[in-house]
């Protein structure tokens, strides 16, 4: 499927998408909102497919939305598009697969938006993480003051949206809002290392752990407790999960039968 702004590629089980606008420092509109929405619908079901990772370039992963598109718009305008920018987060945050943003350079607004709805953040030292919107007399609009808080904590998210100023890798990974940092030429390695270990994971059990560590941010712990339940014992219907357990008694017999 030919796009504009991305690049698809498949490597193994690892789905690559590269946000590619390098012109704009990969800024999103609702174009590319589109398009990954659409990559994202495609590998959704594709058992083919069983990790997927976001990249920018080396100077951007992405610079934020486009504020060519922004400057002139009204509310309406505004509200659509946060309409549009909704639909592809969500296909991304609710993806029955594990995902990895690899992030080199800058990732803005939007940017550290569409990074805070995967479930891995792997960061190059050239890192530069935040939501500047404030600065603009916005603020972030894509998820950014609901999600941000939830992974870094409200005191660390409240800093980094009132005064606009983004934080290097560094100091991303001490605040937890990356999971590693590489060096810049690593980071496509580390990135498909991570991937691929992810992808060889039993994959009903991964998706089960994403539905319940989802629920964790979005409902009250008793509810919670009741979607671990449901998921945990759906498990046990699994090929992985008999054939698991089985392998790893096999494992221990001959340490039984020694004693
Ligand atoms: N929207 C539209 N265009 C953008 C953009 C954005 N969010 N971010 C970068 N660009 C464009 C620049 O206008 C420039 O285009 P030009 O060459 O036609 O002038 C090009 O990308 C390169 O950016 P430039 O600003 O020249 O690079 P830089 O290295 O000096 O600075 C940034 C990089 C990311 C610090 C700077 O571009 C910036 O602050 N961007 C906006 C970040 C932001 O506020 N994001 C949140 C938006 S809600």
């Amino acid at each position: 499927m030919p796009f504009e702004h991305l690049k698809l590629e498949t490597e193994g089980r690892i789905g690559w998408i590269f946000f590619n606008r390098p012109e704009k420092l990969n800024a999103l509109n609702s174009s590319v909102y589109l398009e990954l929405e659409q990559a994202l619908a495609a590998w959704q079901n594709d058992d083919a497919i069983s990790a997927v990772v976001l990249c920018g370039g080396e100077r951007a992963f992405i610079a934020g939305a486009d504020i060519d598109g922004m400057v002139d718009a009204g509310p309406m305008e505004a509200h659509e598009l946060t309409d549009i920018s909704r639909r592809a987060q969500e296909r991304l945050c609710n993806l029955p697969k594990p995902t990895v943003a690899a992030i080199s350079g800058y990732a803005l607004g939007g940017g550290l938006e569409v990074a805070l709805c995967c479930d891995f953040r792997l960061a190059a030292e050239n890192a530069i993480l935040g939501l500047p919107e404030i600065t603009l007399g916005i603020i972030p609009g894509a998820g950014g003051t609901q999600r941000l808080p939830r992974v870094v904590g409200q005191a660390a998210a409240t800093e980094m949206i009132f005064l606009g100023r983004p934080v290097k890798a560094a100091k991303a990974l001490e605040m937890g809002l990356v999971h590693r940092v590489v060096s810049l030429d690593q980071l496509r390695v580390g990135a498909q290392e991570l991937a691929k270990e992810l992808a060889s994971r039993p994959a009903m059990a991964l998706r089960a752990a994403k539905a319940a560590l989802r629920a964790a941010s979005s409902t009250s712990l008793q509810e919670g407790l009741l979607i671990e339940q449901q998921l945990f014992s759906q498990l046990f219907t699994t090929q992985d999960q008999s054939e698991g357990m089985k392998a790893f008694l096999e494992k221990r017999k001959p340490h039984f039968q020694g004693k």
